[in-house]
């Protein structure tokens, strides 16, 4: 492992004004986006809609990486030129989805647990060879009377440690996902509560499994009110909470935290960032507060695209539009 490498890497991911935009859709996920626009999921379709994406002129001023899915790192664009050379000519440092999706947890059905560790090490060799720089991996923890069970969320932390170690073995910087879904009606104190408590796991797991703080970054959901509660708290408190949360467990080593989107309202998620970071250096809070958007950044350009070929400059816009609110929400200027 080359840790020069893993940090300049993981350091570039969050540099001032950047984030990074998640486009590794699983083919059930894309799908789904796709039904919402009537548009069908063919390979080409998948590959013309990314191609925008990936091709819109001066969006590496506020990405500084894509995550991609299996597909995407394999597949060409339209001018036969390598997607990830698309991206990597602009700067942009291409990422790689490695976990499979998740299956109920054994013995505690209404829970999820994360796979795709069999086989991974060879898996991670090949992406090394395709160009990837960093991987992410996705756990999914929620909120009802009677979860997250301590269970679910040790699985879970357990495998998310043996990703990342997998990772930084093979020289991949490790994005690490545990996602408390916003389903619910439960409050933000809940949601602070069980921020506080998988943080905990999963950094304790990551120190048992000799994890490189220094060389990853952490992927989490913002402390936020249930999307079914009432009164939901707004970005103030929103920024209050989530830093509140983290200086209890995030260590100061982890450089940077790149938030997702959730499926939260746009406006939203762009306030709360926007917010956390006017607030972080009074705060003390030590980490770059990035993104890692892949809804929120993409909501307004899908529904731009359509699926036509037409509308693929209107799209563009759209993209560049959400991209550069977010980054400046990114540098607390929103
Ligand atoms: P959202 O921003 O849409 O939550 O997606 C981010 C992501 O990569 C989830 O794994």
């Amino acid at each position: 492992m080359d840790k020069q490498r893993l940090v300049q890497t993981a350091q570039a991911l969050v540099a001032k004004g950047k984030g990074i935009l998640a486009a590794d859709e699983s083919s059930g996920t894309i799908k789904r986006r796709f039904d919402t626009i009537n548009v069908e999921s063919t390979e080409e379709n998948r590959r013309n809609y990314r191609e925008m994406l990936f091709r819109t002129a001066g969006v590496n001023e506020f990405i500084s990486g894509v995550i991609l899915f299996d597909e995407t790192i394999r597949q060409d664009a339209a001018d036969g030129s390598s997607m990830v050379k698309v991206l990597s000519d602009q700067g942009i440092i291409p990422g790689i989805k490695v976990d499979k999706g998740t299956i109920p947890l054994p013995e505690s059905p209404d829970e999820l647990v994360t796979e795709g560790l069999d086989g991974l090490r060879d898996r991670l060799k090949e992406y090394v060879e395709l160009g990837a720089g960093f991987t992410k991996w996705r756990a999914v923890i929620s909120i009802s009377d009677s979860t997250p069970s301590q269970y679910c969320i040790a699985a879970n932390a357990h495998s998310l440690a043996r990703f990342a170690a997998l990772s930084q073995e093979a020289g991949l910087v490790p994005i690490v996902e545990p996602e408390i879904l916003r389903d619910g009606d439960h409050d933000i104190d809940r949601c602070f509560e069980v921020t506080e408590e998988t943080l905990r796991e999963v950094f304790d797991q990551l120190a048992q499994q000799k994890v490189d703080l220094e060389g990853m970054l952490l992927k989490p959901s913002m402390v936020i009110s249930g999307g079914a509660a009432a009164n939901r708290a707004g970005p103030d408190e929103v920024a209050d909470r989530t830093i509140g949360a983290f200086k209890r467990v995030l260590p100061a080593s982890v450089p940077g935290v790149v938030f997702l989107s959730g499926g939260e309202p746009d406006d939203s998620v762009t306030a709360n960032l926007n917010s956390m970071n006017q607030k972080a250096d009074a705060a003390g809070a030590p980490w770059e507060l990035s993104f890692s958007f892949g809804r929120s950044l993409q909501g307004a350009p899908l529904a731009a695209w359509a699926g036509k070929v037409e509308n693929t400059e209107a799209a563009a816009l759209a993209f560049y539009n959400r991209a550069s609110l977010t980054g400046a929400a990114r540098r607390g200027q929103g």
